[in-house]
């Protein structure tokens, strides 16, 4: 329970925004975990221009002692985040009432805020990293004092404009007006490299928000195990006869970090052998601490011996290999071990700054080439890419199943020069022994073959939602509404969209079982814009009538139908060439900010990496009002509808569907359908 005192001196700390003191300097936890040195990228002069940013904002009068202390962070951490102003109290997704705001709308944005920056949520929370590495919610701490403030003390006719995590202003606006713009990483598309990222953020101009990071929509692990366990689930579907089974079946990936050390959870929920390896010692053994994976093997001939008995005994498993991922593949290999479904998650969207490592190279040793000798390293790295997709064609050669999942995998096996393409005999071939032309991989992405056609194109996607009173019993209660209106929608939906119908249904009622809530009390449930509307409502009417005991937050991961625009991962089966633009995620954050939206966003970055995606999200407060009612129902059509449309006009089969369907029962809905052309007519024309 939490004393009157220090919830008011909670508020008054965050009323107050910028200390009026100088708080003393801040020594940092050795139990949190800290975000890497980043590189050492700007010059003697622009080191003084991103301190000059800094100090901006504070008084002048406290310039001669932070002057030196920023430049320092700059030299040890390669970015300046002013670990002196760090709050002292304790950031975590409190109950709404505790915060001090003048609307529920601004205190949900600030519960949602401090659960990205929550420690138990928080990858590197004293450097302000909710997930991946460099996914930011701000870019320094006084940024974060200043954009409380701003929200305890705005009104409903005021709206927050957020650049990278700065706090631009108040502006006045409207009621209707969505209370918080924020944009992240939004640059001139010519300064969107890598380094441009490296160069931009340290000083301080702009930040990667990655998606749900700079958004404030994170929600722990349970986002991605649910979304794991749909693509594996379904990756299944696609290999099996219909009277099988995945027990006793191969799953072989890597990585066991932030996201990547869902896969094996997932494993076990669709009821597999999951194998997944991992260089970083610490990591794999957190998630084995954590329960996220059974077993933990050191030495592959007793993952080879482990594996087989496994398979004989068709069990359910997961087992963690600490090693490189390449040793596995290959072994298996001469193992005659048969994989029905491979898949890579190391962080390949950040390839030459510890997000895969080389083969035949120590952990310990790689970290240091990487510091040191970085053109090496870079070398190294595209080395084992080649080695590993190598590995890989054989066992596909042999019937596998591999697809890539959305880290960046193909996209940075081709640019090494792997043989990741095929030619008109199905020999595996590189890119230059191809010519010049257009191109497919010799594999999928997850979207191509699973989440676009089985989910996005239908309109389903990671609806999500938070309990604003922190109450495990208000969650209860929400799962249970949820699960009510999709069984009802279910008794007449089409055949096409009843197993998603159905795996959604089976997820929520074993969600409490699957015990995944960490920091907010938070769901999230694929739903298409029927079931997200109809959700909404019932979570709203629920709100008015005192039956949850507050407000609900209802948000979407920006991996979705219409959010995001990603050539190699969310928009990989758009195949009328329009997967290189980014209209439709423009498009969506524009058009949810006028329909109701309490906050949107759009990112640059996010998932595979700075300049390949651009991708957008929302987050909308249901108080139990009319408003909301009104405000849900049109936006929560909008945000979905939008990108059905789109693939739609890609002529994804079903989409067309989808898209006729929503035409149907909405009058007022009238989208452009695609006229389909006969193949002979365009064979000789070129
Ligand atoms: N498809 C999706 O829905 C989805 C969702 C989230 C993340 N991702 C992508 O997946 C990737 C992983 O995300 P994360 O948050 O887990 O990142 P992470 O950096 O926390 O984890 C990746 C792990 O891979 C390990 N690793 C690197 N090289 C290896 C190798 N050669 N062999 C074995 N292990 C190796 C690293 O040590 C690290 O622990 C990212 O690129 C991310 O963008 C995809």
């Amino acid at each position: 329970m939490i004393s009157t005192n220090s919830m008011i001196d909670f508020k008054a700390t965050i009323l107050q925004g910028i200390p009026s003191e100088l708080p003393p300097q801040r020594i940092l936890s050795s139990e949190a975990n800290h975000a890497p040195k980043r590189k050492d990228i700007l010059s003697a002069d622009e080191k003084k221009l991103a301190v000059r940013n800094a100090l901006r904002y504070f008084p002048e009068a406290w310039h001669h002692e932070l002057a030196p202390e920023f430049a320092e962070e700059l030299k040890q951490f390669g970015r300046i985040y002013m670990h002196r102003f760090m709050p002292e109290y304790k950031l975590y997704a409190r109950p709404i009432s505790e915060y001090p705001a003048q609307n529920s709308q601004a205190a949900s944005i600030m519960l949602m805020i401090q659960n990205n920056l929550d420690p138990a949520v928080a990858q590197h929370p004293e450097e302000l990293i909710t997930y991946g590495g460099n996914g930011a919610v701000f870019q320094n701490w006084a940024q974060y004092l200043v954009t409380m403030q701003y929200l305890a003390t705005m009104t409903v006719e005021q709206t927050l404009h957020i650049y990278s995590g700065h706090p631009m202003g108040l502006f006045p606006s409207t009621k209707e007006a969505p209370r918080v713009i924020v944009t992240n990483g939004m640059m001139i598309p010519n300064y969107s490299k890598p380094d441009d990222w490296e160069k931009y953020n340290a000083l301080g101009v702009t930040q990667y928000g990655q998606m749900t990071a700079g958004s404030y929509m994170y929600i722990g692990p349970q986002g991605i195990v649910h979304g794991t366990t749909i693509t594996v689930m379904n990756a299944f579907r696609k290999v099996l006869e219909k009277n099988e089974n995945p027990n006793g079946k191969i799953f072989l990936t890597a990585g066991l970090g932030g996201m990547s050390g869902a896969q094996p959870k997932a494993g076990n929920i669709v009821g597999c052998i999951t194998i997944c390896a991992e260089v970083n010692e610490a990591a794999a053994r957190k998630r084995h601490q954590q329960g996220w994976v059974n077993e933990l093997i050191e030495n592959m001939d007793d993952l080879v011996l482990r594996t087989k008995e496994a398979k004989s005994k068709k069990e359910t498993v997961s087992l963690a290999f600490i090693g490189n991922i390449v040793t596995v593949w290959e072994r298996f290999y001469e193992e005659e071990i048969f994989i029905h479904l491979g898949s890579d998650q190391t962080s390949l969207h950040n390839p030459w700054a510890g997000g895969y490592y080389p083969v035949d190279i120590s952990f310990d040793d790689a970290n240091q080439m990487m510091a040191d000798q970085p053109e090496l390293f870079k070398i190294e790295v595209q080395k084992t890419l080649r080695r590993h997709s190598e590995a890989i064609n054989k066992h596909t050669s042999k019937g596998t199943y591999f697809f890539d999942y959305g880290n960046a995998f193909l996209l940075e096996a081709s640019r090494a020069g792997a043989k990741i393409y095929k030619d008109s005999n199905g020999e595996f071939q590189n890119s230059s022994s191809l010519g010049e032309g257009a191109r497919e991989w010799a594999y999928p992405s997850y979207v191509q073959d699973i989440l676009g056609p089985m989910c996005f194109d239908y309109g389903f996607g990671p609806f999500r939602w938070v309990c604003t009173s922190g109450k495990p019993e208000d969650l209860q209660k929400t799962d249970a509404i949820a699960c009510q209106i999709m069984e009802e929608i279910k008794q007449n939906s089409p055949e096409e969209i009843q197993q998603q119908m159905q795996d959604n249904i089976t997820w929520i009622k074993e969600a409490k079982k699957n015990n995944l809530v960490v920091g907010s009390q938070a769901r999230i449930l694929y739903a298409d814009a029927e079931g997200r509307a109809k959700i909404g409502e019932a979570f709203n009417q629920a709100v008015q009538s005192g039956f949850l005991s507050a407000s609900i937050v209802l948000g979407r991961d920006h991996h979705d139908v219409s959010g995001t625009d990603s050539p190699y991962r969310e928009t990989s089966n758009i195949y009328d060439g329009s997967k290189f633009t980014a209209d439709m995620a423009i498009h969506n954050v524009i058009g949810d900010s006028f329909r109701g939206a309490t906050w949107v966003s759009i990112h640059n970055g996010g998932g595979v990496g700075w300049g390949e995606v651009i991708n957008g999200g929302f987050g909308m407060v249901l108080d139990g009002s009319r408003e909301a009612s009104n405000r849900l129902k049109n936006m929560l059509f909008y945000d979905v509808n939008n990108g059905i449309s789109r693939r739609s006009w890609a002529r994804n089969d079903n989409a067309i569907f989808a898209i006729k369907r929503e035409m149907k029962r909405t009058p007022e809905l009238k989208v452009t359908l695609p006229n389909l052309v006969e193949d002979t007519l365009l064979e000789n024309l070129f």
